[in-house]
């Protein structure tokens, strides 16, 4: 207990002294014109390859990192990300904790009630992961009546309810999910392809399998405020630029492969 204070004092001195660096760098003023301005970004650091940490590395990393990064350095701003829970996403972004979010989020109609998205920068949609062994779910249809885990707040929670018939199991992180699944507390988890291809890929997993079949077909968006019409023009503009002068299909080459 003592040991963790410290540890926490001591981090929380590194972070002052760090921050005080960080404004005599900026000459000392808070209140912009000249030298970088801050891009505070939030994203749910738990969904490879668009966000995830490897072990001992401290560099979040991943295609929305690189991505957010080349999109602040063509607008002039430093990036800062932070690690925050996909719920809790939204509401940091009202309560002007953060920017913008980068996390793999999906542009929709609920959400656009509340925040405003980017231009979409990659396209993406549901599948399914069972147990390699399954039997049972040969697709979507066959989960009624089966357990289901989802992340919580995403897309695939909203799906996966819409079926009906379905116990759907809301856990924190996608690798919660595939953990229950492989545990049998679930039988399926529903997530986007992409992360669930990467997870079955790069894990060297064999317990479990991608299923083909896609549930829907989404886009992937940069959220910002409301209220934030100026910054998602910087935003777009800069996206455009990346897509134009071929820095956007060098990242996207460097984890998905080669450009669809
Ligand atoms: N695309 C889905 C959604 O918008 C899932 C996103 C989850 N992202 C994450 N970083 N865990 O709801």
């Amino acid at each position: 207990m003592k040991m963790k204070k410290l540890l926490a004092l001591a981090a929380a001195c590194v972070f002052a002294v760090t921050a005080f660096a960080g404004c005599g760098g900026n000459g000392g003023s808070s209140s912009s014109s000249s030298s970088a301005k801050v891009l505070k970004v939030g994203s749910s650091i738990d969904f490879a390859p668009f966000e995830f940490q490897d072990e001992g590395q401290k560099e979040y990393q991943g295609f929305d990192m690189d991505l957010i990064r080349a999109v602040g350095k063509e607008m002039g701003y430093d990036v800062e990300i932070q690690n925050i829970g996909f719920d809790g996403l939204i509401p940091a972004l009202q309560a002007k904790n953060i920017d913008v979010i980068i996390s793999g989020m999906t542009i929709n109609d609920e959400r656009k009630e509340n925040v405003l998205f980017s231009d979409p920068y990659y396209q993406s949609g549901l599948t399914m992961v069972v147990r390699a062994d399954e039997q049972g779910i040969k697709s979507f249809q066959d989960l009624k009546g089966h357990k289901v885990a989802v992340q919580i707040g995403t897309t695939s929670a909203e799906a996966v309810k819409k079926l009906g018939g379905v116990e759907v199991k809301e856990l924190n992180t996608p690798a919660d999910c595939f953990m229950e699944l492989k545990a049998n507390g679930v039988d399926a988890v529903v997530n986007d392809r992409p992360v669930n291809d990467y997870y079955i890929t790069k894990s060297g997993e064999t317990g479990v399998k991608a299923l083909p079949e896609r549930l829907t077909a989404e886009d992937y968006g940069i959220a910002l405020a409301k209220d934030n019409t100026e910054l998602q023009t910087k935003i777009n503009d800069a996206l455009k630029k990346l897509k134009e002068n071929g820095e956007y299909d060098k990242i996207y080459a460097k984890w998905f492969g080669e450009q669809k």
